[in-house]
């Protein structure tokens, strides 16, 4: 096992499930000491890792609970290098004439503005102890254009591709890079409705359909490319955000060619 993030110290925020889990065990298992904080009880750490994990329950959503995490992090690992801002809901499907302010309101609360929070109080611990460090916050295809997600949730992940462009520009200077992973159709709690129905019915081969790998994605791939991003391996990408969606954003939704190499018109 590579140790690429031996003695870093990170925070992960939807940390008890799905991207957010296979991240904290990505960089665990690489050497570092990541605050997996999560909104519900999070399960014991593993005791056999590189690294170590510390479960904390907390609001990636609300100011005052996120500077306490970025403070955890500093106290307990003497600062802060990389920060994964990875919690978020999906808010339903419900439509344009069924949705209100409040339903809203609670979205972005969560979705972008805790991206805006962790950005705001990691970046300022970072620059406090005169550590460059890397943000990593998760947005979505969702982002990229309509369908993909309920009206807020789309909206929310948008918000989270132009915040991450604004904040790099923001901290110039810093050493501070700012990015954004772009999942596609991912197995995790929050698709679990849309996986079990498709396998109760023995059609899995649904899943992931409409993008050319046709299949849906991983945790542990979403988590390696959030892991890549954060590394020095990416110390020149800044104000991105990588899409990893196994190719779906990369059509209008033109016909699927009929045979292997032709063109779909
Ligand atoms: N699963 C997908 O297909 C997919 C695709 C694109 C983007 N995403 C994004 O990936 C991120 C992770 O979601 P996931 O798919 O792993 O879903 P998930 O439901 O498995 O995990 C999300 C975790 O976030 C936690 N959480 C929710 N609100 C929180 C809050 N206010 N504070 C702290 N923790 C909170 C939940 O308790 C849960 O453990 C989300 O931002 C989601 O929008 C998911």
């Amino acid at each position: 096992m590579s140790a690429r993030f031996r003695g870093k110290s990170v925070l992960v925020t939807g940390a008890a499930s799905g991207i957010g889990k296979a991240t904290v065990d990505l960089f665990a298992d690489e050497g570092a000491n990541v605050i997996a904080v999560d909104l519900t009880p999070t399960a014991k750490p593993e005791p056999a890792r590189v690294g170590s994990i510390m479960t904390v329950d907390g609001n990636a959503g609300d100011e005052r609970e996120v500077a306490a995490m970025v403070a955890t992090a500093v106290e307990r690992h003497g600062g802060l290098d990389i920060i994964c801002a990875n919690a978020g809901i999906s808010g339903g499907m419900a439509g344009l004439f069924e949705q209100s302010a409040e339903d809203w309101l609670s979205l972005l609360q969560v979705n972008l503005i805790g991206p805006f929070l962790a950005i705001k109080h990691g970046a300022k611990a970072m620059m406090d102890a005169g550590r460059p460090g890397a943000i990593v916050c998760t947005a979505s295809v969702a982002g990229l254009r309509a369908g993909a997600g309920g009206l807020a949730y789309s909206a929310s992940k948008a918000g989270v591709i132009n915040l991450v462009q604004g904040a790099a520009q923001q901290l110039t200077g810093s050493g501070i890079r700012v990015n954004a992973v772009c999942p596609g159709l991912v197995d995790t709690g929050m698709t679990q409705d849309l996986y079990t129905a498709a396998r109760s019915k023995g059609r899995e081969d649904l899943i992931g359909q409409l993008n050319p790998l046709k299949r849906g994605g991983e945790p542990a791939e979403i988590a390696r490319t959030i892991a890549f991003l954060a590394s020095d391996e990416a110390a020149y990408i800044n104000g991105q955000a990588l899409v990893v969606d196994g190719g779906l954003s990369t059509s209008l939704p033109f016909a699927k060619p009929r045979k292997l190499g032709q063109a779909s018109f």
